[in-house]
């Protein structure tokens, strides 16, 4: 069950208003904004202090509106839509002319979503239908992650309240996010497709749709993808990835030093007397997704010198929290 009823009245006024409205999506809370209206559009970029040239991802309701955001949208995109949405799968494709730079970041590419949250799907329904038949019957919303730039994504409506405060007109609270990291995006627009940003949806997902292995990307040019900036989703604390076995001798020697130690575990239990914080999370990647960003922020407020985290199983399921959390250490206390 939901915990609130959502004043979707109010958020499509504000939407059509050109306001920002917070939204749940099953991934993260999104920042949304009619993705038609730069100047609404414009406000993102200052509500989370982020850099102009780095894209977007525009929420739709269904495939139907695709056509009107894309072109030269290819079969193997299509197949993907048809087996993962609505979903945690982000495609970039070939841009419509008329897409505002604003939300491409001046690329002639766009990402598109349908996000699988019921309050984010019913809030595009009645987004689109605001506008009547015509063009603005396939209208989107253009939403980042709520959070500041470079800060850990939020996963509750309280986290975006936290990051964000009145700089954000209405959050529609829709519970805590089900998958906990931000979607897996897919580059359709250059021919073969590419992963630019792991997530939930593995390579062997995409995989038994392709009929073969995704390539993914490695290197790191341009910040197409900001989540592929070295530096991301990090909390204001230290952070360091400890292997498990040397997590005990790792802590006893942070407490000689004087150091107050917050842990983030998966296989060793609390050890009674040691650090100051013990967050165990589940030991599969699906339930440690769910709870890493809430786990990282209430690291944050424990008042800890240093965050500890065990460090992950090398396989290809745990990939994606693994990213986060690598981009997380090389971010955390640099502000
Ligand atoms: O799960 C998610 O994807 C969440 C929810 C709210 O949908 N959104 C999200 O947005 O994570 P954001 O902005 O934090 O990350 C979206 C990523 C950005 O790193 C952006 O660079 C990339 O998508 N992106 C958007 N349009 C792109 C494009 N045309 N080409 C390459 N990357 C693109
Ligand atoms: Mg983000």
């Amino acid at each position: 069950m939901l915990p609130l009823s959502p004043d979707y009245d109010r958020a499509v006024a504000l939407l059509r208003a050109g306001e920002l409205v917070a939204l749940p999506t099953e991934t993260v809370y999104g920042l949304g904004a009619d993705a038609a209206n730069p100047a609404a559009v414009a406000k993102i970029f200052a509500a989370k202090g982020r850099p102009a040239d780095h894209p977007l991802i525009v929420h739709i309701s269904g495939h139907d509106a695709v056509d009107h955001w894309a072109e030269q949208v290819p079969a193997v995109a299509w197949e993907l839509m048809e087996s993962f949405w609505p979903g945690p799968l982000t495609l970039i494709l070939k841009k419509q002319a008329w897409v505002p730079d604003a939300v491409t970041g001046g690329q002639d590419t766009v990402g598109l979503r349908v996000p699988g949250h019921p309050v984010a799907l019913e809030l595009l329904r009645r987004f689109a239908a605001s506008f009547g038949k015509g063009a603005g019957e396939h209208a989107g919303i253009a939403a980042p992650s709520a959070n500041r730039f470079g800060r850990i994504s939020p996963t509750t409506a309280e986290h975006v309240r936290e990051e964000l405060g009145d700089r954000v007109s209405l959050i529609l609270d829709g519970g805590p996010c089900k998958v906990g990291i931000e979607s897996t995006i897919v580059d359709c627009s250059r021919g073969e497709p590419v992963v630019l940003r792991p997530g939930h949806i593995e390579p062997a997902h995409l995989a038994a749709v392709l009929g073969h292995q995704p390539l993914i990307e490695t290197a790191s040019g341009a910040p197409r993808v900001s989540g592929s900036l070295a530096a991301h989703y990090a909390p204001q604390t230290p952070m360091r990835l400890v292997a498990g076995e040397r997590l005990l001798d790792f802590l006893n020697a942070q407490r000689h030093k004087g150091g107050r130690c917050g842990v983030i575990a998966h296989s060793q239990p609390p050890q009674a007397g040691l650090p100051h914080a013990w967050h165990l999370l589940p030991a599969d990647p699906v339930g440690y997704a769910h709870g890493l960003y809430a786990a990282l922020r209430e690291m944050d407020h424990a008042g800890v010198d240093l965050i500890a985290v065990e460090a992950l199983p090398d396989t290809p399921s745990w990939a994606a929290v693994a990213d986060r959390l690598r981009r997380a250490v090389a971010g955390a206390g640099q502000s």
